[in-house]
């Protein structure tokens, strides 16, 4: 009886074992996923040369600079190298500072990193990105420290804890999920003077970008006639996969095309279902 009962124990441990590890495995694969394509934290912290080009075999080592007159901010090496990126920091730490935009030395994380946006990652998609993040090889890469001249809020909301991940089957709701941690209302809305993100208008375009490609706007996404309310599914999809418009003429930077050409079948058909949901707003540049 009790050789039965280990018996029983030893194949217990070893179910849960099997488990732990295959749980391992879909969350780095997940993390791969979310990471490469609609999330595209790369899309910024992917380093940098001197005239700001990508150096992908440098991995996620930072150093691309934001110039803007409220700020001169470099995103910061996220590699697990110890001295010079993340590697000294837990799980919790990661995860504190990718939702709520808090260091474990209590500083907070500025603009242009969208933290609102990101505190909706659910608590299994952020420990995906952790995982995946730990798995990439660690890069010494010193970043020159961020400048701020506006002030920054004490927080960016309270402490985010347990957020559930919405029902995968409920396309607008999932769209709207995906959307929310790839931050395309970010760029997507226009803002006020403050610099605040108008979200009565969500969705409405407007925004300029500023950079070596010389001045982007974001366009409306919802829709309406100056927004998406003509375009098929199809176009859309192509739109975001492989940054050319109808004509087939190239989009400019910021936004991660080189990224969400990755974004699978059923997410892009939520995204376009939840963009289709969004209020008719008129086209306006952002003043
Ligand atoms: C729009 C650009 C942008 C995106 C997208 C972005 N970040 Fe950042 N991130 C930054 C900048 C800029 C900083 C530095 C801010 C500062 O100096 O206060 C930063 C800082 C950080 C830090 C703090 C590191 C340190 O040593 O202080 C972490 C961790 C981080 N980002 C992780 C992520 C992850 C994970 C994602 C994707 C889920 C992401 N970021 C997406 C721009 C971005
Ligand atoms: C960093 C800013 C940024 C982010 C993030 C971003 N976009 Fe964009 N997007 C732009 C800009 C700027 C343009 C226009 C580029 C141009 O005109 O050259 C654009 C163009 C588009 C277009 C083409 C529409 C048209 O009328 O031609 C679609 C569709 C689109 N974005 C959807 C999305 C979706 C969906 C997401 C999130 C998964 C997203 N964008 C994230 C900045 C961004």
């Amino acid at each position: 009886m009790k050789k039965f009962s280990r018996l029983l124990l030893s194949i217990f441990f070893f179910c849960t074992a099997g488990t732990a590890l295959a749980q391992k495995a879909t969350s780095i694969e997940r993390g791969k996923y979310l990471m490469e394509s609609v999330v595209a934290c790369g899309n910024c912290h992917v380093a940098r040369g001197p005239q700001g080009q990508p150096l992908f075999d440098k991995g996620l080592s930072g150093g691309m600079l934001f110039d803007e007159p409220p700020f001169k901010a470099y995103a910061a090496n996220i590699t697990p190298d110890p001295e010079t990126g993340i590697g000294k920091w837990s799980d919790a730490d990661l995860a504190k500072a990718i939702r709520e935009g808090i260091r474990p030395d209590k500083t907070l994380i500025g603009p242009p990193m969208p933290i609102e946006f990101y505190r909706h990652i659910s608590d299994e998609d952020v420990a995906a990105i952790i995982t995946y993040l730990r798995a990439q090889p660690p890069i010494k890469n010193s970043v020159p420290k961020s400048k701020y001249n506006i002030p920054l809020p004490p927080a960016y909301g309270p402490p985010v804890t347990n957020v559930a991940m919405p029902a995968m089957d409920n396309r607008v709701q999932y769209g709207e999920y995906l959307a929310n941690i790839g931050h395309c209302m970010e760029c997507h809305t226009p803002r006020n003077q403050q610099g605040m993100l108008l979200r009565e208008k969500l969705g409405a375009g407007g925004q300029p970008f500023n950079g070596p490609w010389g001045q982007s706007v974001s366009r409306n996404l919802t829709p309406d006639a100056s927004g998406l309310k003509n375009w098929s599914d199809a176009q859309i999809a192509k739109a975001i996969r492989t940054g050319t418009d109808r004509e087939g003429h190239p989009y400019k930077p910021p936004m991660a095309f080189d990224f969400y050409k990755n974004i699978n079948d059923s997410d892009m058909a939520a995204l376009i279902a939840y963009m289709r949901t969004l209020k008719p707003q008129t086209f306006a540049m952002q003043k």
